[in-house]
């Protein structure tokens, strides 16, 4: 979606629809000085008569006949005071939700010209990314991406900054979004390929034969069900050149979770192509990240697998000898993603990862302890998971943190191997889960991202249709900024 500056004043904008914001009281923009002067007033009269109030995700459209843009679409911003990059990305996402509903294919945003470049960023991005569906097979679209995006105020590298974040998201949501038919490990390891080359980073990937000789026998035990061959990608951005990673990205690639022997019935099945979300974050943060040639070293890893049922499936009571020389007790086939996390975790520190991120859709215990709005955080390195919780303070998106406490590892001991890939019970799990992944970093600072909650929407937000959202691809992207600013300093 090609993204251009609007002209200074609204009303010199030939298009579709302008989308202008309005603050909830206080002082208003020039811009929507301008368009109320040309409604005749009709801007101000609404507010006067109560008929808008500028509250965050209001929308009121208006009719500007002898215009040259005949649609103006207000919406809210809510108090000035509570701007923040969170409502800045809502809003405007909003507002270009509602716009995409039709073919509109030029649009204008007039939202604030005092914002800060995040702010600009986090609104264009918003603006790009409300403007996607998920209707990828439908003859009937829903939803219609703008041509052209023209956006006022904010420098041509903010703008860039905006659409680059917005790409990557959209970038995840598509990936989450197509169907498991369509996106099963091979596939999944196609399409990061493919953004390696569009976006300018080195993409190497591992087929189940290199899995083998690579010891991967946690993976490789889940994927058994499946006549569909495991991968794991590898992918490389150098930003400063030589040296060590500035921080390593690891994600949970389960293109589709039946559960395995222990099923899942219909209701919990049914979405689970989402299972590869962390994974497409992973995808959609480096493709980000070197789009905009942020000056940081990053690696990010895939572990892709499918979780079926069949003759060849793994089953409960196997023990599976993990990369990393641990034996792994199964007692229930539908905790896979750690397994596959495991193996992916060992080759990530033996590529040299120093400071891990790893983002999974792992546990329903997870969306029970916080909701399906914030991501579960669990870490051994409080420094570290400050760093990311900055960040993702910064970028507008939650995570909340969950305790590591001994006893939790205590849970996950095996009579017969090493460790057993459950706890006792079912409570915790999400802690369980993340002790569990505990035993492969090898004491590396380490921050875990359960995002089984916020990574796919059943139902619809008023700034987002339902499905895959994206969800800490800002935040990564936003880490990596940082990491890259400090290491300028
Ligand atoms: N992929 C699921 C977790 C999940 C649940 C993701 C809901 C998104 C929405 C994961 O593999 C899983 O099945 N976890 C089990 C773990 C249990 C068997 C210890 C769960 O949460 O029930
Ligand atoms: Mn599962
Ligand atoms: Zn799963």
């Amino acid at each position: 979606m090609p993204v251009v500056s609007a002209p200074e004043n609204p009303l010199d904008f030939e298009g579709a629809a302008i989308a202008v914001g309005h603050y909830a009281g206080g002082e208003q923009t020039s811009w929507l000085a301008k368009l109320d002067e040309g409604l005749g007033g009709a801007i101000s009269q609404l507010r006067t008569a109560g008929e808008f109030k500028g509250a965050p995700g209001e929308l009121v459209t208006l009719f500007h006949p002898q215009g040259k843009t005949k649609r103006i679409l207000l919406f809210g911003l809510g108090e000035r005071s509570d701007a923040t990059t969170a409502r800045a990305f809502q809003a405007c996402a909003a507002a270009a939700k509602e716009l995409a509903g039709k073919d509109r294919p030029r649009v204008a945003f007039y939202v604030e010209p005092t914002w800060s470049p995040a702010l600009q960023a986090s609104g264009l991005a918003g603006a790009l990314v409300g403007s996607v569906g998920q209707d990828l097979y439908r003859k009937e679209k829903k939803r219609f991406p703008f041509a052209e995006l023209a956006w006022a105020g904010g420098s041509d590298a903010t703008l860039a900054r905006g659409q680059a974040v917005a790409d990557g998201i959209n970038l995840t949501r598509r990936l989450v979004n197509e169907p498991p038919d369509k996106i099963y490990p091979e596939a999944f390891a196609d399409r990061a390929v493919e953004a390696g080359k569009e976006a300018g980073f080195q993409v190497e990937v591992w087929d189940e034969k290199r899995l083998a000789r690579e010891r991967c026998g946690s993976l490789l035990g889940v994927a058994q069900g499946s006549e569909k061959p495991a991968r794991l990608v590898i992918m490389e951005y150098r930003g400063r050149g030589d040296g060590p990673w500035d921080v390593t990205l690891v994600g949970k690639g389960v293109t589709f979770d039946s559960g395995g022997y222990s099923i899942k019935p219909t209701d919990g099945m049914k979405t689970m192509k989402c299972d590869m979300a962390g994974g497409a974050a992973v995808v959609g943060a480096m493709h980000a990240i070197a789009r905009e040639k942020l000056p940081v070293n990053v690696i990010g890893l895939v572990g892709l697998v499918e979780n079926l049922v069949s003759g060849s499936a793994f089953k409960l009571g196997d023990v599976l000898t993990a990369r990393s020389g641990k034996t792994i007790e199964i007692h229930n086939t539908d905790a896979e993603g750690r397994l596959v996390l495991a193996d992916v975790l060992d080759v990530a520190i033996e590529r040299g990862a120093q400071r891990i991120v790893d983002l999974a859709t792992l546990t329903g215990a997870c969306v029970v302890a916080l909701g399906t709005d914030i991501t579960g955080a669990m870490t051994n390195d409080e420094a570290w998971y400050g760093e990311v919780k900055s960040a993702a303070d910064a970028a507008g998106e939650w995570i909340w943190p969950l305790p590591m406490f001994k006893e939790f590892g205590d849970q996950i001991r095996s009579e017969v191997a090493d460790i057993k890939n459950v706890g006792e019970g079912r409570w915790g799990g999400a802690i369980t889960a993340a002790k569990f992944l505990e035993e492969f970093v090898q004491g590396k600072p380490w921050v875990h991202l359960d995002i089984a909650g916020p990574a796919f929407l059943d139902a619809p937000k008023p700034w987002l249709d339902a499905g895959g959202t994206g969800c800490m691809v800002r935040t990564l992207f936003q880490l990596a900024e940082s990491l890259g600013d400090a290491r300028r300093e």
